[in-house]
């Protein structure tokens, strides 16, 4: 979770870092420490609290220049966030520094063993294990890498780690076990992070780091070996997205710019996939036809939002392609006995691809020897390398902690491959899947449209900002919309708020309803008569009992205007594309919602964008 910047080179080696820093806050924002190599010494500065605070205190008292160094923005795994456990962490000589981000599980032991011995460990991290035990291994001789080899060789659980010494002060050594580090490569210079937004002022060309593996980066050159020293082939790659995208651009938040940038997203995931003759063609997924035709099951495994997608993905798989789909919180997959064989479809939405309850799903998966493909808007992630196939959303970086553009572009994904998988397995007549395919092109048009009319939405979020509690509603894709509405309002508002299916309402949760309670409802278009009419009787009842409702419908839905307090119309599409268009409304109105109680919708607290962890 945590964001790490490592930087070799000829410019300030301290600029380069808390630049990359500020790029990877979203990470993780609970203390922020630097180290820089200068004149043969090590320098380290930390403080508790947002990437500001570690910035006044260098402007107070600026370290020794220096063109080596490396960065530090932490989420808070073992020990309070205080300036004592914020990293960088170094040994007993003050010759090393270390950061880290993952979770050390022997740490404890080693910790023992360290204090045992007589090294003095002065914080409550797993991290600082490292950076005595790299103390011990230098003494052994072959400099920081064969010592970084070593001391990864005894760590049991999921890190990246960088550190720098200063017996080789234009070097700075990275390992990985997983947990994210790309490499950027630059004339003169190179760079570590845990994330290409780091670098992308600098430098798009990049390489993946794979499992196990450490790497030394000097100004001229990079090696990269695996734990037992044997040098590890690598891949380069460049990125297709430039510094502007990871920039806010003229926003307050980088949210309010993910929002509005839905419709290029959408109309971004489309690009290529749809042929001249209006067949899908997603050869990239790496999934041969008959390998798809031979498909009997799928199953879903995703996290929070994506698993929103995932269940909205449910049914569109099922009624379009005709097959049993099953939808999984990647972190209760593996601890059940889930029934895979060769037949069963694994898909494995994530937009960061290093969701570790994800990643781990996933490994569990393959080794029941299904087909796994992912869904991911990372390139260079762990994700696409651990499945049998991808199929890359092209939202753009996504910053802001609460995701949006990354949710619509899964939808888009999902629909694609639903209905790549009726195309190929001949369960939907031709016609009526280019048909749906036609629809699916037109929805850039109808997000923007969304867009377009959302101040009424934004003023209700604000008049609702003294409220303590919301509920949603919703019936099929809109019941995931619902509980997508749920989890934005609590993530960024810290509000209790909850997503239930409408029909679930007479069974308990009509008993939460009373005077003015605000409650969402997602209304599906009438084309689904019987469910539209039945959730309309829902918001009769619960208005009925004081309720305030706030309607979600398609334009022109009269039927529903007697029972809204406030109605927000948006476009007409079909029943499983609607998600697409009635989830924007629920994204602007926590957004503001958010805002307006005077939170930072862009790094809520207790959050990190990627939970890298389990
Ligand atoms: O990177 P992933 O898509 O795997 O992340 C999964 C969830 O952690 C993520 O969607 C989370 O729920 C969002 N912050 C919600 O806005």
């Amino acid at each position: 979770m945590c964001g790490i910047v490592g930087y070799v080179g000829a410019k300030p080696a301290l600029d380069v870092v808390v630049e990359g820093l500020a790029r990877l806050e979203y990470r993780g924002y609970d203390s922020a420490g630097v180290a820089v190599l200068a004149d043969g010494r090590l320098t380290t500065a930390k403080r508790a609290g947002k990437l500001v605070n570690l910035r006044n205190a260098l402007e107070e008292e600026p370290p020794p220049a220096g063109t080596t160094g490396m960065g530090h923005t932490r989420w808070a795994t073992h020990g309070p966030p205080n300036d004592r456990n914020a990293h960088p962490h170094t040994d007993c000589t003050g010759t090393v520094a270390v950061i880290h981000n993952g979770i050390i599980e022997n740490f404890a032991r080693l910790r023992a063993e360290l204090e045992e011995a007589g090294h003095k460990l002065r914080s409550d991290t797993d991290t600082e294990a490292v950076a005595h035990l790299l103390e011990d291994e230098l003494k052994r001789g072959g400099g920081l890498p064969d010592a970084m080899r070593r001391v990864c060789r005894r760590l049991e659980g999921a890190f990246t780690l960088v550190a720098v010494h200063t017996g080789d002060t234009d070097l700075v050594v990275g390992a990985r076990r997983n947990s994210p580090l790309v490499v950027g490569l630059g004339k003169g210079e190179n760079f570590l992070a845990s994330d290409v937004a780091a670098f992308i002022a600098h430098t798009r060309d990049a390489i993946e780091l794979g499992q196990d593996q450490v790497v030394e980066l000097r100004p001229n050159g990079v090696v990269v070996t695996d734990f037992a020293g044997r040098p590890a082939e690598v891949k380069e790659y460049h990125v297709d997205w430039d510094v502007s995208a990871a920039e806010k651009g003229g926003y307050d938040y980088f949210m309010l710019k993910e929002i509005a940038e839905q419709p290029r997203a959408v109309a971004d995931t489309l690009l290529g996939r749809i042929g001249t003759d209006g067949r899908l063609i997603l050869d990239e997924m790496r999934m041969p036809d008959q390998e798809l035709r031979e498909v009997d099951k799928v199953i879903i495994v995703a996290c929070g939002t994506a698993n929103h997608a995932g269940l909205i993905a449910k049914y569109a798989i099922e009624h379009w392609a005709g097959l049993p789909c099953e939808v999984e919180l990647a972190h209760e997959f593996r601890y059940r006995d889930p029934i895979l064989n060769r037949s069963t479809l694994v898909i494995a939405i994530s937009q960061s691809g290093e969701t570790m309850d994800t990643l781990m799903a996933v490994r569990h998966a393959r080794e029941q020897h299904a087909k796994v493909l992912g869904i991911c808007n990372v390139n260079g992630s762990t994700l696409p390398r651990e499945c049998d196939g991808v199929l890359y959303t092209h939202a753009g970086p996504e910053i802001a902690v609460a995701s949006t553009k990354a949710f619509l572009t899964q939808l888009v994904a999902v629909y694609l491959i639903a209905l790549y998988l009726a195309q190929v397995r001949g369960t939907k007549w031709g016609d009526e899947v280019f048909a749906m395919i036609q629809l699916l092109a037109q929805m850039p048009e109808k997000v923007d449209k969304v867009l377009e009319t959302m101040e009424p939405v934004r003023e209700l979020a604000r008049s609702l900002a003294g409220e303590r509690c919301v509920l949603f509603l919703g019936r099929h894709v809109g019941f995931p919309v619902a509980l997508e509405g749920a989890l934005k309002l609590k993530e960024l508002a810290y509000m209790h708020a909850e997503g239930f299916a409408a029909g679930e309402l007479k069974h308990g949760p009509i008993a939460l309803i009373e005077e003015g309670l605000p409650v969402v409802v997602v209304v599906p278009p009438r084309a689904r008569d019987v469910l539209h009419d039945k959730i309309v009787s829902n918001i009769q009842e619960i208005r009925a009992r004081g309720a305030r409702t706030i309607v979600i419908a398609e334009e022109g839905d009269t039927s529903v205007e007697p029972y809204a307090d406030t109605l927000i119309a948006v476009p007409a599409v079909p029943t499983l594309l609607q998600p697409l268009v009635t989830t924007v409304p629920l994204q602007v109105f926590a957004c503001e919602l958010a805002t307006a109680k005077g939170h930072d919708v862009d790094q809520p607290r207790n959050l990190a964008k990627s939970v890298t962890v389990e």
